[in-house]
């Protein structure tokens, strides 16, 4: 289970100076949505808002959205840098929805959320009921069976499996590890929830960043501190720059890049139940 009593305004803050690449992904998963003008939007996982912007500007001023996340200082970054009078965010998690009516919701997006929600089914049951009929949830997340693939736990793995980490740190004990959902089970999930899955893939792409300490800074924001969780408080520092220094032995002229497998899913609400 994440902790979200880890979170801080300062890992708030670098996250939402260094989630480029997510951004870049929730607007490829907003082009594949097909989000309308006037239309309404629930963004579950919203952080500090940066997609949620982008969505407000195609949903124009007759749409509106709710931002919700359970981390109170990412809302209040996305709170900060709202210039959008149809924009709501509040501190809210995906499992429990009931402050929105049922029917009411034309798009939900989760964008690099889905693999941190503990209960997904609870999760999808809700944004089955606010949904309107014939509206539609769409998500990104890491694929479980490329686990072995996944750069970023590869490289930490790689370092925490070496002494003096190894007799001390259990791997499979790493965050998201036994949160995580395989493709097929998503499509399973989302069947369950009473929608009908219209799309899902494997998006590859490259990532590139300027620095090894760049990486492990995004890889703790984007955690919201749960990124070394599992290593001893005493060796946590030490690891950190045993991991940063791996990450600088990849590095090529260009910087130090890496390619990435990203589940895409967009699933719609039956127009009538049977
Ligand atoms: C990697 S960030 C992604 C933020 C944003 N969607 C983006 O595209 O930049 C993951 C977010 O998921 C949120 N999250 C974790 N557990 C959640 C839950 N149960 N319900 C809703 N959001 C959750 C975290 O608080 C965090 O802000």
């Amino acid at each position: 289970m994440p902790k979200y009593n880890l979170d801080s305004k300062e890992l708030a803050e670098k996250y939402d100076e260094l989630s480029e690449s997510q951004l870049d992904n929730g607007k490829k998963l907003i082009e594949r949505l097909g989000i309308a003008n006037g239309q309404s939007v629930l963004d579950i996982g919203a952080g500090t808002g940066r997609l949620a912007f982008h969505v407000l500007e195609q949903i124009g001023p007759r749409g509106r959205l709710i931002g919700i996340d359970p981390l109170p200082e990412r809302i209040s970054i996305a709170v900060k840098n709202n210039r959008f009078p149809n924009a709501h965010f509040q501190v809210a998690s995906a499992e429990d929805l009931s402050f929105i009516p049922s029917d009411s919701i034309d798009s939900v997006y989760l964008n690099a959320v889905f693999h941190w929600v503990p209960d997904k089914k609870k999760a999808l049951e809700e944004i089955q009921r606010v949904l309107k009929p014939g509206g539609k949830v769409a998500l990104t997340t890491g694929a479980r069976e490329l686990a072995h693939t996944a750069c970023f736990r590869v490289v930490t793995d790689h370092v925490l499996s070496r002494k003096p980490y190894s007799s001390v740190v259990k791997l499979d004990e790493y965050v998201t590890a036994r949160l995580g959902v395989t493709s097929t089970q998503l499509v399973e999930l989302l069947l369950e929830a009473g929608l009908n899955v219209a799309n899902i893939e494997i998006v590859s792409r490259r990532r590139r960043f300027s620095t090894g300490a760049q990486i492990v800074d995004f890889l703790e924001s984007s955690t919201f501190g749960n990124y070394l969780s599992h290593v001893p408080l005493e060796l946590r520092d030490q690891a950190r720059e045993d991991i940063v220094a791996e990450f600088e032995n990849r590095r090529t002229e260009d910087g130090i890049d890496f390619r990435t497998y990203t589940i895409f899913a967009i699933a719609e609400k039956k127009s009538s139940t049977p």
